[in-house]
C-alpha cells in the first residue's frame, strides 16, 4: 500500500483535527502517501483530494472543528453514489481510507469495504454513542464545554432560586447528558434510555423543596423532548416555572482537552498502521486503555450502555 487517503464525516467533534494530524504524521513516518478528502462523502464523490504533507497538519493539534471540513451526503449512499466513490478512489490511486466519523460514516465505511475499498473507522462523535470504544473523541471535550455552561447557570438559578432545566446533546443517546449531571452535580437528568414520568419528576420536585433545596437543575437530553415541551409540562403538571436553556452546537465547537488529544492522535495512528497491515472494515475502538479493533458492524448492531452506577449518582447525591 503505497497511497491512503483521510476523511471527516458526520457531525464535527473536538479532537478530529488532532486525529487528521496523527494519520497523515504515521503515512510520513511509514513513507506512503496521504491525500486529504474534503467535505466527508461529499467530496469523495467530487473527487476533491490534496495531497497531504507535514506542513498541512501543522499547528492544528490543539483545534477544534476539521480542517478537512465535514459534511452530510444523502447521495453517497445510493448503489451509484458508492460506485462513484470507489472509481474517484482508484482514479487517484488511493488503496485504502481512514473514515474519522459516527456510526452513520461507519455505514459508508461498511458499503465501501463491501465493494473492495479497504476502510478503517475512527470515532469521533460528541455522542459517545459508538459501541467498540469506550469513549469518543470529541465526548470528553463536549463534556467540559457544557460544564462550564451549566455552572454559570448554576450561579444564577441558586441566586433566584430557579428551576432550570438544561437541553443537551447526544441525539438519542444519554451518554453526554449523564456525565454533564453528574459533573455539574444537576439535581435530576432525564435520558432517552430511561422511561419518564413528569408525575413522578413533580413529586422528586416537591420532596426536595420540602428538604428546603431552593434551587434546581435539570439536566435534560434532546433524544427526550425539547426544553421548551419539558417547562410546558411541568407547569402543566405541577405548575412549575422553569427557566430552559438550550446548549445547542456550543458543546461541538472549542479547543479539544488533553484526554481527546491524546485519544485522537493513538487512533489516527493506529488506524494508519491498520491499513498497511491489510485490515478493512474495522474500527478503532479504545476499551479499557487499549487500542483495539472490531468489526465496523458493532457500531451499530451492539448498543452501548449507561452506567448504572453514573445514574445512581445522580439520584444519590443531589
Ligand atoms: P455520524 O457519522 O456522525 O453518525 P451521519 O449519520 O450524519 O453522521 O452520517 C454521515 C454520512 O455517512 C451520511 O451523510 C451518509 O453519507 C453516510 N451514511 C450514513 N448512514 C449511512 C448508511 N446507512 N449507509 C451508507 N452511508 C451512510
Ligand atoms: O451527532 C452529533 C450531534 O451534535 C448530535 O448531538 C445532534 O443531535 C446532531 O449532531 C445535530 O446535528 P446538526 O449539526 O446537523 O444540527
Amino acid at each position: 500500500m503505497k497511497r491512503i487517503a483521510v476523511l471527516t464525516s458526520g457531525g464535527d467533534a473536538p479532537g478530529m483535527n488532532a486525529a487528521i494530524r496523527a494519520v497523515v504524521r504515521t503515512c510520513i513516518f511509514n513513507e506512503k502517501e496521504c491525500m486529504g478528502v474534503m467535505r466527508g462523502y461529499e467530496g469523495l464523490l467530487d473527487g476533491e483530494f490534496t495531497l497531504m504533507n507535514s506542513a498541512s497538519v501543522g499547528g492544528i493539534i490543539h483545534k477544534g472543528g476539521t480542517i478537512l471540513k465535514t459534511a452530510r451526503s444523502p447521495r453517497f449512499k445510493t448503489e451509484d453514489g458508492l460506485q462513484l466513490a470507489k472509481q474517484q478512489l482508484q482514479a487517484a490511486g488511493i488503496e485504502g481510507l481512514v473514515v474519522i466519523g459516527g456510526d452513520g460514516s461507519f455505514r459508508g465505511a461498511k458499503d465501501l469495504h463491501d465493494r473492495g475499498v479497504a476502510t478503517v473507522g475512527v470515532p469521533a462523535t460528541i455522542d459517545n454513542d459508538t459501541a467498540g470504544s469506550d469513549e469518543t473523541i470529541g465526548f470528553d471535550t463536549a463534556v467540559n464545554t457544557a460544564l462550564e455552561a451549566v455552572m454559570r447557570l448554576r450561579d444564577t438559578a441558586s441566586s433566584h432560586d430557579r428551576l432550570f432545566i438544561v437541553e443537551v446533546m447526544g441525539r438519542n443517546a444519554g451518554f453526554l447528558p449523564l456525565e454533564v449531571a453528574v459533573a455539574t452535580g444537576a439535581e435530576y437528568v432525564v435520558v432517552p434510555e430511561l422511561p419518564l414520568s413528569i408525575g413522578n419528576l413533580c413529586q422528586r420536585l416537591r420532596a426536595s423543596h420540602e428538604r428546603k433545596k431552593s434551587h434546581t437543575l435539570i439536566i435534560l437530553a434532546e433524544g427526550v423532548m425539547t426544553a421548551g415541551e419539558m417547562k410546558d409540562k411541568l407547569y402543566d403538571t405541577g405548575g412549575y416555572d422553569a427557566r430552559v436553556t438550550v446548549l445547542g452546537h456550543i458543546q461541538r465547537g472549542g479547543n479539544p482537552t488533553s484526554f481527546d488529544t491524546i485519544l485522537a492522535s493513538r487512533m489516527g495512528a493506529y488506524a494508519a498502521e491498520s491499513l498497511f497491515i491489510g485490515k478493512s472494515g474495522v474500527m478503532v475502538g479504545n476499551i479499557s486503555h487499549r487500542m483495539v479493533l472490531s468489526d465496523l458492524e458493532r457500531a451499530w448492531t451492539e448498543r452501548k450502555t449507561l452506567s448504572p452506577e453514573l445514574l445512581g449518582l445522580v439520584e444519590k447525591l443531589n
